[in-house]
């Protein structure tokens, strides 16, 4: 009875105020694409320096979609940010703001420990119809989700970098959680004005599955001394269409993260090739070297 209670609650309520627990670059991302179709956001991390950088890089990435639309008008520009800026507020306690909010959607460090202590705090303040959701790359949602008593309130929302760019959002949907609660998260990512699709609880959903061990396969072509790390961007590129190579895509995603990601899948299944660590991978990452945020990755930045 409690669940069909819920299940209707989740389904009479769009989800309009939303807390994004996490002011890094997917998190702010997020932030700025909700609040540009006109959801209120409260964007939470540990600190107002962190929050500071991420308003930042929002108002950075609406001044660059800005330029173009209003190439003519630059007022009305300016008048277009400051009105989405204007939806976005932020906050260093997550336990404060919760209680006014339609969803919680995470995107904090992949670290399953660290994000079920934080699901499991904020399930004790939320209100009941509120639904939470992860970001995350590679963790079952079904292991987060366990440190809260709202396994049918729980799904994922996976998205993509730039998130302001990319159309797609995976919708997650574990065993436990209820047909209402993976209708909301569906319609809440077509009123961002992206493109859901259904994926189940499995390692990577749809595309980190594909994209991650097809990146793989271009670090140990390039170990075996089969291509240079230009000459396969390119062909990727100009032979399969595709807008980044592998390794400028590697760069671009962080080579942290596609090291978290293709270690956990190896620990879990480490008879399947295409899980199989790369020692150029490593290295670079043991050096600090992880792509465009720090610099240099497989390439150079300024
Ligand atoms: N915000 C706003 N606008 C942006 C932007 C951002 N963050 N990034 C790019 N743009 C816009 C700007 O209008 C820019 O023009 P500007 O430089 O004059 O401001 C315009 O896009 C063109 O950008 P670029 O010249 O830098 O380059 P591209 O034309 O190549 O487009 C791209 C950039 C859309 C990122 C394209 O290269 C692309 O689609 N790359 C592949 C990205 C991808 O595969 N992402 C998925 C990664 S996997 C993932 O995220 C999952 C995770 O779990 C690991």
């Amino acid at each position: 009875f409690i669940r069909t209670l819920s299940s209707t609650a989740v389904r009479n309520a769009a989800i309009k105020h939303i807390t994004i627990i996490g002011g890094g670059q997917m998190g702010a991302g997020i932030a700025q694409v909700a609040a540009a179709t006109g959801h209120s956001v409260v964007l939470v991390d540990t600190s107002d320096d962190i929050l500071k950088k991420s308003i930042k890089g929002i108002e950075g990435s609406l001044k660059r979609i800005v330029k173009k639309k209003f190439a003519d008008k630059p007022e009305a520009g300016e008048e277009f940010v400051q009105k989405i800026l204007k939806n976005v507020s932020t906050s260093t306690d997550a336990a404060s703001v919760v209680p006014g909010t339609d969803l919680v959607l995470e995107a904090i460090v992949e670290n399953l420990k660290v994000k079920q202590g934080l699901f499991g705090s904020l399930d004790k303040v939320a209100p009941e119809h509120t639904i939470f959701a992860s970001n995350t790359s590679s963790l079952p949602i079904a292991d987060i989700a366990s440190s809260t008593a709202r396994l049918d309130r729980f799904g994922g929302l996976h998205f993509f970098n730039p998130v302001p760019l990319m159309k797609l959002v995976e919708v997650i949907q574990t065993p436990m959680t209820s047909q209402a609660t993976f209708d909301a998260l569906h319609d809440f990512s077509k009123a961002l004005g992206k493109h859901p699709v259904s994926c189940k609880d499995t390692p990577g959903f749809i595309v980190n599955r594909l994209l991650v061990p097809y990146m793989m396969e271009a670090i140990r072509l390039h170990e075996k001394g089969h291509g240079s790390k230009e000459d396969i961007d390119v062909a990727m590129k100009l032979g399969a269409g595709y807008p980044m190579g592998p390794f400028e895509l590697l760069d671009y995603v962080g080579l942290d993260t596609a090291k978290f990601i293709i270690d956990g899948w190896h620990d879990m299944d480490p008879e399947n090739p295409l899980f199989n660590p790369s020692p150029m991978l490593n290295k670079l990452v043991e050096e600090g070297k992880f792509g465009k945020k720090t610099g240099e990755g497989f390439y150079k930045y300024k």
